[in-house]
């Protein structure tokens, strides 16, 4: 009989680090990581692109069903590509407008139903860490392993404040903070499948691990999880 995949949920806050952690803790348990942040940010960033404001909810829409915002995932030996009516969009999702308007798109049901499909049909053969805000709850509902990382919106601040200094950025850490807190109000307060945690979530808290101790408390969560079904 065919082995079902090994999936691990892993939700959380705007810079948790999810998306670098799962990165890592899906190479030591040799298996893919599907960044869903990504697919949300190639539907921003179409519409950024075709200049329709994110926050326009029926424009967004008709972008979609005029087949504007086609996004697709591959895996190229291991990595993630994100696609944008077939062109690849790794860098440029990454702009903080993207981010934003990501942020914007996210809420609408619509944009949900078509990218919650796609990650659906995804994970059904392979094994993969997926990443996000909803999958422990709408995505994977089933999964066998569900995380869900945590950390103070000042310890979040921070690390992405030293992160944008260090890429050579001005801002301020307070603009920093009111930015993030912001995302947190939406990404929590949206009607569609917002953010939190699953009931039967394992709690992980980084406020005061580093990154490798936060890998490796996913990998001994997701290992000791399989271990019991054994
Ligand atoms: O993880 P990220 O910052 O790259 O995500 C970008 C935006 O997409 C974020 O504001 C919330 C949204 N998102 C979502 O609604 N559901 C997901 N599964 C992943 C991301």
């Amino acid at each position: 009989m065919k082995e079902s995949p090994v999936l691990i949920a892993l939700d959380g806050p705007v810079s948790s680090g999810k998306s670098s952690l799962a990165d890592a803790a899906a190479k030591q348990l040799g298996i893919l990581h599907l960044d869903t942040g990504a697919m949300y940010r190639a539907v921003g960033l179409a519409a950024l692109r075709l200049e329709i404001d994110p926050a326009d909810e029926q424009a967004v829409i008709n972008m979609l069903n005029a087949g504007q915002a086609q996004v697709e995932v591959r895996f190229n030996q291991g990595k993630q590509q994100t696609l944008l009516n077939g062109q690849a969009v790794g860098h440029a999702i990454r702009s903080q407008e993207a981010g934003s308007a990501a942020s914007s798109v996210s809420r609408y049901a619509q944009v949900r139903r078509n990218l919650v499909l796609i990650q659906q049909q995804l994970s059904k053969h392979q094994s993969m860490i997926v990443d996000g805000r909803d999958i422990g709850t709408v995505v994977l509902p089933h999964a066998k392993v569900k995380i869900f990382i945590c950390a103070s919106p000042e310890v979040r601040a921070q690390r992405r404040y030293q992160q944008l200094k260090s890429q050579g950025s001005e801002v301020s850490y307070e603009s920093v903070l009111r930015e993030l807190e912001h995302r947190d109000f939406q990404d929590t307060q949206r009607n569609h499948d917002p953010l939190r945690q699953a009931e039967d979530a394992v709690v992980l808290d980084t406020s005061k691990l580093n990154f490798k101790q936060s890998v490796d408390a996913i990998v001994r969560i997701a290992n000791e999880a399989y271990e019991k079904t054994r």
